[in-house]
């Protein structure tokens, strides 16, 4: 249990750092959480505008999920998974941000890389493509977590797979508004900015 909670809360610690916040803020943009969807993540940072920020919130909360993954794959595979689910659980909810964090799309690409760069690299690929057909970056998350989900069990070790199968549904209720946009017809394309929650 101790092989799996001493790197569980390690990724949890890596994960809960807010990075699109921080960058943000630093930027002097004010609350990211007032913009657009009020999420903390790339996408919403890129509403502001600013490319930049947005690439580096995409490529920290990715990179807090790999390193979480990569040092605690020193000690074993089951180490690195459980960090792995701290490094998704942390960001989505972080106990700095009294729980209410992003929804974890950067960050499971992040573990994926970590876990498996082949079940990495397709989810980036599966992204660029649902992102390219429709625009619309919450789509592409969703659908490229299940993509990746379902190459998981033919590309990695299966606690890995396991891991990444039950993100899948933790993923898609991060999205609950995003999906009821899309239903409706008014979820935002890629880079479009809006005053506020549509
Ligand atoms: O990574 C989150 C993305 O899928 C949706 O973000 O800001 O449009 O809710 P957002």
């Amino acid at each position: 249990l101790i092989l799996l909670l001493a790197p569980f809360l390690m990724g949890y610690l890596l994960g809960s750092i807010p990075f699109g916040l921080l960058l943000t803020r630093a930027a002097g943009l004010g609350d990211i959480r007032n913009v657009g969807s009020g999420n903390i993540g790339a996408t919403n940072v890129l509403r502001t505008g600013r490319k930049g920020l947005a690439a580096a919130t995409l490529l920290l909360d990715a990179l807090k999920g790999v390193v979480a993954v990569l040092i605690a794959d020193q000690v074993g595979q089951l180490a690195a998974v459980g960090a792995a689910a701290g490094a998704v659980l942390g960001h989505m909810f972080p106990v700095w941000l009294g729980f209410k964090g992003g929804k974890g799309v950067a960050t499971t690409l992040g573990i994926m890389w970590g876990l498996s760069w082949p079940v990495g690299a397709i989810a980036c690929a599966a992204w660029l493509l649902f992102a390219a057909l429709f625009r619309f970056s919450s789509l592409a998350a969703l659908l490229s977590v299940v993509a990746a989900a379902i190459a998981a069990w033919f590309l990695t070790d299966h606690r890995a797979a396991i891991l990444l199968t039950l993100l899948v549904p933790l993923v898609w209720v991060r999205h609950h508004e995003n999906i009821a946009r899309l239903l409706k017809g008014t979820e935002p394309k890629i880079g479009q900015r809006t005053k506020s929650e549509a």
